[in-house]
């Protein structure tokens, strides 16, 4: 693993021109178009990538793209590897493994949930304050690397409260209604059905998704600074009459883009 991570981070440091960024960006389902504001772009496709896998779902492009977004180098994730499509926890967060190679301080996770928080209406943009892992692995599970990180990390702050704080400063300068809340991850690919959406809800979950937890695990295991911002798409906890659909997800995605760009722009110029 330690070769394949070493050789990736090798093949992308001879490919990009620019300085290496500090900041690494996983876009989510619908917020692909974040990338249309970064400016200078190289993109790298994963085909090219050496030990890449490659995304296969609808609606991810599958590239890496360096430039900058808010006058800051970045790297960004066009698309990302899901456990629903059948990629093993390693393959799922290796992408992280390379950032952290490369030198990225900090990682944006975005994605789409769907919410349980009985104040949540659809478009709205939750930060994630905390997480609850309902995959049936964890992506540390097996020899663990102390290059890489410790046996058994922490998550007590799995999510920056340094980055979560200035977030909410930058939303209410915006005027960006910005929600609060614990991301529960699950496989997938089923949503979830009323008494799913109900238990993770009294559990203590206000959204639950198909993605996000690994990729947080693995870089708080690199020690990495998180932040995760999350778009409820749906409202599983309020009205479960209404039966979520991957286009319906897609549209919420789109619409809610903007807050979530202006946040995460502010970040990156303030942080
Ligand atoms: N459940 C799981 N994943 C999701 C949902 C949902 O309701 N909405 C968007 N991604």
């Amino acid at each position: 693993m330690l070769q394949q991570i070493n050789q990736t981070a090798e093949y992308l440091r001879s490919r990009v021109t620019m300085p290496m960024p500090k900041d690494a960006i996983i876009l989510g389902t619908g917020l692909g178009a974040l990338v249309d504001h970064i400016e200078n772009p190289q993109f790298i496709p994963y085909t090219e990538i050496p030990n890449f896998p490659v995304s296969t779902v609808e609606g991810h492009s599958g590239n890496l793209i360096f430039g900058t977004l808010a006058s800051r180098p970045v790297i960004a994730m066009q698309g990302r590897f899901h456990y629903y499509e059948g990629y093993d926890m390693k393959q799922v967060t290796f992408p992280v493994r390379v950032f952290k190679a490369l030198g990225i301080e900090r990682l944006y996770v975005s994605n789409a949930s769907g919410g349980m928080n009985k104040e949540f209406e659809v478009g709205d943009v939750m930060i994630i304050t905390d997480h609850i892992n309902l995959f049936p692995e964890n992506p540390l599970r097996g020899k663990n690397y102390n290059e890489l990180g410790p046996r058994f990390p922490a998550m007590t702050r799995a999510y920056s409260p340094r980055m979560i704080e200035l977030a909410d400063k930058i939303a209410q300068a915006e005027g960006i209604r910005l929600m609060h809340g614990v991301y529960v991850g699950v496989t997938g690919p089923t949503f979830e059905t009323p008494a799913e959406y109900e238990a993770f809800r009294i559990m203590g979950g206000d959204a639950v998704g198909m993605s996000t937890v690994p990729e947080v695990i693995v870089a708080n295991h690199a020690s990495m600074e998180v932040f995760g911002i999350s778009v409820i798409t749906d409202l599983g906890g309020k009205d479960i009459t209404q039966v979520p659909t991957h286009e319906e997800v897609q549209q919420a995605a789109v619409i809610a883009q903007p807050k979530m760009l202006k946040i995460v722009q502010g970040l990156l110029r303030q942080i």
